[in-house]
């Protein structure tokens, strides 16, 4: 293991000086914050053209917050920024470069990759997605029957799912970003191994009328590879069973050329992207192809626009008014100094209900590491658990433990104040309960406060005693507010690379490579080996569970045995 003389990061003075002022904040609470400052929420937030971001109902003070800051320049982040965008190997255990931000950067040149430019490749894939999605969208491109394209399926798992699947379910409301209704097109996604995703997603379908995407950047996960195989053999059969129908009915994202080629996709029909886009940063590559066939090339460039807006915002501006710094660093303080273990998602829109699903990967497979860039295993916590669901759904579902549990869940409630679709007073009252909410969890309910209103209420007074402690709400939970003017492509391109840099300003900090996943091999590696054990089980063979634990040996005994054979 590599050794480092560097000091551990809890011992450096950013942190020590955190550590003994959350001891002084500990008891502070934020409404007593907020009557000592009328100029809190001022003070505490900051506005953009796309949005409004409040983090004033957090346990901070001024000084929180420059202590906060003083750690990340101890961590020097603004010169990791700039190692980041100016494509430096930050992806230390792959040695890649990391350059989500080249795929939305509208200049023609000005990044390298081993001296050699990116951005001409970069907008060549643009240009062939736009003529693509336009041939696609306007009915040029025929299948092979000579039908136009109804239905598009994405076939795609976690990077390759998970963020298109997102923006897609976002913005069908849009205009011109109608999917499946008013002759547009309908966009579907498959990810499950598990047959019943990709047959639930077939029914009804004509062959003749559907487009596959293939959507991989190794071309080798067993999901995707397992659905791309039974989309082929479904269309082939639908459609007369001569292979020559791939050419017309399939196309695939990725950077695995040769194994693109092997499954028998025409080199035409291959979108390219590049090494330093990693799988959960990639919805701005190619892997948006999705996206610009169910909105539109136009909208899929303004998704962009807002990505290199946010990217600006974070290159340019200066910690204490950094919206993914200031989310970070909040982050960080509850998550190091108030030890909770997890944040919770909360948009309030359902145009949003994928968006914790797409947090859970960008997050979570970025930043759940336990060793340092020196090869030191951490000896303080790192990324947290990422959860949610829409408001107001998530009320009538876990708020009771967010008010009342006891443990400390900050929040981040996503907002918008122009909706895609109006339906009544429904904006309202969702945007009532936006508001109640963050107020409710900060603000709680005394002890006091519940007996009095009980016994104002002619409750007697020994049942008010015996009701006020259940009734009482301790109140002080924290939680940022990210109020967007609209939904619309620009305004979400901004939100999601706002969580992007907001995970790597915590990996910068706690100085592990948020960009690799090695963690997640050794499952897929097993699961290669048991699915061999299983087959011959399942021919009435005898298998060789030894090298398995009994549990795992008795549960795949027990499958086998069980298994009807059809
Ligand atoms: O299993 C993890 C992972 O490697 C993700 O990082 C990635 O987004 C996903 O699998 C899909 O990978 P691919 O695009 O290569 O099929």
């Amino acid at each position: 293991m590599a050794t480092s003389s560097r000091s551990r990061l809890p011992d450096t003075p950013a942190w020590k000086a955190l550590k003994e002022h959350q001891r002084e904040l500990a008891a502070v609470r934020m409404s007593d914050l907020f009557a000592a400052d009328p100029r809190r929420f001022e003070s505490f937030s900051v506005e953009t053209p796309e949005m409004l971001f409040d983090y004033s109902k957090n346990r901070v003070t001024a000084k929180t917050m420059r202590l906060l800051v003083e750690l990340a320049m101890e961590a020097e982040l603004p010169a990791a920024i700039e190692a980041m965008f100016s494509g430096e190997r930050i992806n230390w255990t792959e040695d890649r470069a990391v350059l989500h931000t080249a795929l939305r950067n509208p200049a023609r040149e000005g990044v390298r990759v081993e001296g050699r430019e990116v951005l001409p490749g970069v907008h060549a894939v643009l240009e062939k997605m736009e003529r693509f999605s336009d041939r696609v969208r306007s009915g040029e491109w025929r299948g092979q029957s000579g039908k136009p394209i109804r239905t598009v399926v994405n076939i795609g798992i976690g990077g390759s799912d998970l963020g298109p699947a997102m923006i897609v379910e976002a913005l069908r409301g849009e205009s011109g970003a109608r999917a499946g209704a008013d002759g547009g097109l309908d966009v579907r996604f498959v990810s499950n191994v598990d047959g019943g995703d990709l047959a639930a997603k077939l029914e009804g379908l004509d062959p003749a009328e559907t487009l596959f995407i293939i959507a991989s950047k190794t071309f080798t996960t067993l999901e995707t590879m397992t659905n791309a195989r039974s989309a082929r053999a479904w269309l082939v059969a639908g459609l007369g069973g001569s292979d020559t129908a791939v050419a017309k009915h399939f196309v695939a994202v990725s950077t695995n050329h040769a194994r693109v080629r092997e499954f028998g996709i025409d080199p035409q029909n291959v979108f390219e992207f590049w090494d330093w886009v990693g799988g959960r940063y990639s919805a701005w590559s190619a892997i948006g192809l999705p996206i610009a066939l169910a909105i539109g090339f136009a909208s899929f460039k303004e998704l962009l626009a807002g990505a290199w807006a946010m990217d600006r915002h974070f290159r340019e501006t200066p910690a204490s008014r950094n919206i993914p710094v200031l989310m970070a660093l909040l982050g960080i303080w509850y998550n190091n100094f108030f030890d909770c273990d997890s944040y919770a998602v909360l948009p309030y829109l359902q145009a949003l209900h994928r968006f914790p699903a797409y947090l859970q990967q960008a997050d979570m497979e970025s930043n759940g590491k336990s060793v340092d860039r020196d090869g030191r295993r951490v000896n303080y916590q790192t990324g947290p658990v990422v959860w949610g669901e829409p408001g107001t759904n998530g009320q009538h579902a876990f708020f009771q433990l967010l008010h009342q549990g006891s443990k400390l869940i900050p929040c981040d409630f996503i907002g918008v104040v122009n909706p895609p679709r109006v339906l009544g007073d429904h904006h309202e009252k969702l945007m009532a309960n936006f508001f109640a909410q963050p107020e409710a969890l900060m603000a709680g309910r005394s002890e006091v406060e519940v007996r009095t209103e009980l016994e104002a209420a002619g409750v007697s007074r020994e049942r008010a005693e015996m009701l006020a402690p259940h009734r009482t709400f301790d109140g002080n939970r924290p939680s940022n507010s990210l109020l967007l003017r609209a939904l619309t492509p620009h305004s979400l391109g901004f939100l999601i690379a706002a969580y992007e840099h907001k995970i790597f300003t915590q990996g910068v900090i706690w100085r592990i490579n948020s960009f690799d996943q090695w963690g997640v091999e050794l499952g897929k590696v097993l699961a290669q080996k048991i699915l061999e054990e299983e087959l011959v089980l399942l021919r009435g063979e005898e298998a060789d569970l030894n090298g398995h634990d009994g549990s795992t040996a008795g549960l795949i005994r027990f499958f086998a045995a069980h298994r009807r054979g059809d």
